[in-house]
Protein backbone atom coordinates (compact mmCIF):
# COMPACT_ATOMS: atom_id res chain seq x y z
CA UNK A 1 0.00 0.00 0.00
CA UNK A 2 1.43 3.83 -0.76
CA UNK A 3 0.44 6.52 1.25
CA UNK A 4 -0.69 9.63 -1.01
CA UNK A 5 -0.87 13.23 -0.19
CA UNK A 6 -0.48 17.02 -1.00
CA UNK A 7 -1.21 20.41 -1.07
CA UNK A 8 -3.70 22.52 -3.38
CA UNK A 9 -0.34 23.16 -5.17
CA UNK A 10 -0.23 19.88 -5.83
CA UNK A 11 -4.13 18.58 -6.18
CA UNK A 12 -3.98 18.62 -9.97
CA UNK A 13 -1.00 16.73 -10.14
CA UNK A 14 -1.77 14.06 -7.38
CA UNK A 15 -5.19 13.48 -9.56
CA UNK A 16 -2.42 12.76 -12.71
CA UNK A 17 -0.29 10.52 -10.40
CA UNK A 18 -3.23 8.54 -8.10
CA UNK A 19 -4.19 7.59 -12.17
CA UNK A 20 -0.95 6.31 -13.40
CA UNK A 21 -0.56 4.39 -9.92
CA UNK A 22 -3.99 2.81 -10.32
CA UNK A 23 -2.88 2.19 -14.56
CA UNK A 24 0.25 0.37 -12.89
CA UNK A 25 -2.17 -1.77 -10.40
CA UNK A 26 -0.17 -0.07 -7.81
CA UNK A 27 -3.10 0.31 -4.35
CA UNK A 28 -2.58 3.54 -2.55
CA UNK A 29 -4.35 5.68 0.36
CA UNK A 30 -5.19 9.30 -0.34
CA UNK A 31 -4.60 10.86 2.84
CA UNK A 32 -5.84 14.22 0.33
CA UNK A 33 -6.45 16.93 0.45
CA UNK A 34 -9.18 16.29 -1.80
CA UNK A 35 -10.31 19.95 -3.29
CA UNK A 36 -8.02 22.60 -4.82
CA UNK A 37 -9.02 24.36 -1.96
CA UNK A 38 -6.35 26.51 -0.08
CA UNK A 39 -5.22 24.16 2.58
CA UNK A 40 -1.42 23.39 4.57
CA UNK A 41 0.74 21.31 3.27
CA UNK A 42 2.58 20.35 6.56
CA UNK A 43 -1.02 18.68 7.49
CA UNK A 44 -1.00 16.70 4.71
CA UNK A 45 3.20 15.52 4.69
CA UNK A 46 2.88 14.58 8.36
CA UNK A 47 -0.35 12.57 7.67
CA UNK A 48 1.39 10.63 4.88
CA UNK A 49 4.61 10.56 7.09
CA UNK A 50 2.69 9.03 9.89
CA UNK A 51 1.19 6.22 7.13
CA UNK A 52 4.89 5.06 6.42
CA UNK A 53 6.32 5.45 9.66
CA UNK A 54 3.47 3.43 11.62
CA UNK A 55 3.58 0.53 8.53
CA UNK A 56 0.22 1.13 7.70
CA UNK A 57 1.23 2.36 4.30
CA UNK A 58 4.88 0.84 2.53
CA UNK A 59 5.95 3.73 0.91
CA UNK A 60 4.43 7.64 0.31
CA UNK A 61 4.27 10.04 -2.34
CA UNK A 62 3.87 13.86 -1.26
CA UNK A 63 2.87 16.98 -3.50
CA UNK A 64 3.18 20.37 -3.07
CA UNK A 65 3.76 23.54 -5.09
CA UNK A 66 7.46 23.54 -4.81
CA UNK A 67 7.87 19.93 -3.11
CA UNK A 68 10.05 21.83 -0.70
CA UNK A 69 7.49 22.23 2.74
CA UNK A 70 6.18 18.96 2.58
CA UNK A 71 9.09 17.05 1.96
CA UNK A 72 10.47 18.96 5.37
CA UNK A 73 6.98 17.94 6.98
CA UNK A 74 7.22 14.78 6.40
CA UNK A 75 10.89 14.41 7.58
CA UNK A 76 9.39 15.41 10.88
CA UNK A 77 7.92 12.28 11.28
CA UNK A 78 10.25 9.86 12.86
CA UNK A 79 11.21 6.98 10.31
CA UNK A 80 10.69 8.73 7.42
CA UNK A 81 13.32 9.12 4.94
CA UNK A 82 11.87 11.95 2.07
CA UNK A 83 13.89 12.53 -0.99
CA UNK A 84 12.16 15.72 -2.83
CA UNK A 85 13.47 14.73 -6.84
CA UNK A 86 13.16 16.33 -9.67
CA UNK A 87 14.82 14.62 -12.52
CA UNK A 88 14.70 10.76 -12.80
CA UNK A 89 18.74 9.93 -11.42
CA UNK A 90 17.85 11.97 -8.20
CA UNK A 91 15.07 9.24 -7.98
CA UNK A 92 16.84 5.97 -8.89
CA UNK A 93 19.38 6.96 -6.12
CA UNK A 94 17.14 8.02 -3.40
CA UNK A 95 15.92 3.97 -3.61
CA UNK A 96 19.48 2.38 -4.02
CA UNK A 97 21.35 4.82 -2.09
CA UNK A 98 19.30 6.19 0.65
CA UNK A 99 16.26 3.44 0.91
CA UNK A 100 14.19 6.67 0.90
CA UNK A 101 9.93 5.98 2.01
CA UNK A 102 8.63 9.07 0.87
CA UNK A 103 8.96 10.46 -2.50
CA UNK A 104 8.37 14.20 -2.90
CA UNK A 105 7.66 16.17 -5.95
CA UNK A 106 7.15 19.58 -7.06
CA UNK A 107 3.55 20.26 -8.69
CA UNK A 108 4.84 24.02 -10.22
CA UNK A 109 8.40 23.12 -11.10
CA UNK A 110 7.52 19.33 -13.12
CA UNK A 111 5.73 18.71 -15.76
CA UNK A 112 3.23 15.87 -15.42
CA UNK A 113 5.45 13.61 -17.97
CA UNK A 114 8.30 13.88 -15.90
CA UNK A 115 6.51 13.73 -12.54
CA UNK A 116 5.34 10.52 -13.54
CA UNK A 117 8.58 8.98 -14.90
CA UNK A 118 9.64 10.15 -11.46
CA UNK A 119 7.02 8.34 -9.94
CA UNK A 120 8.19 5.50 -12.01
CA UNK A 121 11.40 4.55 -11.09
CA UNK A 122 11.03 5.50 -8.09
CA UNK A 123 8.41 2.59 -7.62
CA UNK A 124 10.44 0.19 -9.84
CA UNK A 125 14.02 0.54 -7.92
CA UNK A 126 15.09 -1.52 -4.75
CA UNK A 127 17.42 -0.33 -2.31
CA UNK A 128 21.04 -1.52 -3.06
CA UNK A 129 21.54 -2.30 0.53
CA UNK A 130 25.24 -3.06 1.82
CA UNK A 131 27.34 0.19 2.59
CA UNK A 132 24.37 2.21 2.14
CA UNK A 133 22.50 0.44 4.62
CA UNK A 134 25.31 1.39 7.28
CA UNK A 135 24.78 4.73 6.09
CA UNK A 136 21.26 5.24 6.28
CA UNK A 137 21.40 3.42 10.07
CA UNK A 138 23.67 6.29 10.92
CA UNK A 139 20.76 8.89 9.67
CA UNK A 140 18.22 6.93 11.19
CA UNK A 141 20.38 7.57 14.80
CA UNK A 142 20.72 10.92 14.54
CA UNK A 143 17.06 10.99 14.44
CA UNK A 144 17.00 8.73 17.65
CA UNK A 145 19.68 11.12 19.40
CA UNK A 146 17.12 14.04 18.96
C1 LIG B 1 1.48 26.94 -1.48
O1 LIG B 1 1.25 28.17 -2.06
C2 LIG B 1 2.96 26.60 -1.53
O2 LIG B 1 3.65 27.40 -0.61
C3 LIG B 1 3.18 25.13 -1.26
O3 LIG B 1 2.48 24.36 -2.18
C4 LIG B 1 4.61 24.65 -1.32
O4 LIG B 1 5.24 25.03 -2.50
C5 LIG B 1 5.43 24.90 -0.12
O5 LIG B 1 6.59 24.50 0.00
Amino acid sequence: MLAIGSDHGGYELKQAVMKHLAERGVEYRDYGTYSPESCDYPDYGEAVGRAVASGECERGIVICGTGIGISMAANKVRGVRCALCGDCYSAQMSREHNDANVLALGARVLGEGLALKIVDTYLDTAFAGGRHARRVAKIMAIEDKA
